[in-house]
């Protein structure tokens, strides 16, 4: 299987409640690398930008006020199956559905408030890792 990277985002849940290393320690866990990293303060703006796939639902404003309103943590993860592999340790993007051990069943508050983003597919992780970090080249 090929090694891919995927695109992460701790959510301002998490970066508030500073539990960005117990994420952290659950990703490292599944044997996916953190390859960058780094906190940033999205502007409403950037958040309307990266989440304009969703602008037509009714969570629209709620979700991008959510993600400008405390920092967040953009992260490179690579590994083998990175983008798949991701998806499954994050959990389901409700809580209430998220299996034992996952990172929203351990970490998040609400659908909304649901402490990480992962890339759907390696397509789109490809253009999130360009947008936040300029490409990040895959090394050992
Ligand atoms: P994410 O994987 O970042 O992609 C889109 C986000 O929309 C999703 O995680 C949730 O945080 C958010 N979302 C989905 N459904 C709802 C909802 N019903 N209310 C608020 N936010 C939602």
């Amino acid at each position: 299987m090929a090694i891919e990277q995927t695109f992460s985002i701790i959510k301002p849940d998490a970066t508030r409640r500073n539990i960005t290393g117990k994420i952290n320690a659950i990703i490292e866990a599944t044997g996916l690398r953190i390859v960058a990293q780094k906190r940033i303060h999205m502007t409403l703006a950037q958040a309307q930008q990266f989440y304009a796939v969703h602008r037509e639902r009714p969570f629209f404003g709620e979700l991008t006020e959510f993600m400008a309103s405390a920092p967040v943590v953009v992260q490179v993860l690579q590994g083998e199956n990175a983008v798949a592999k991701y998806r499954e340790v994050m959990g389901a993007t409700n809580p209430a559905n998220a299996a034992p051990g996952t990172i929203r069943k351990e970490c998040a508050l609400s659908v909304g408030e649901n402490s990480v983003h992962g890339s759907d597919s390696l397509d789109n992780a490809k253009i999130e890792i360009a947008h936040f970090f300029g490409g990040i080249e895959i090394v050992g």
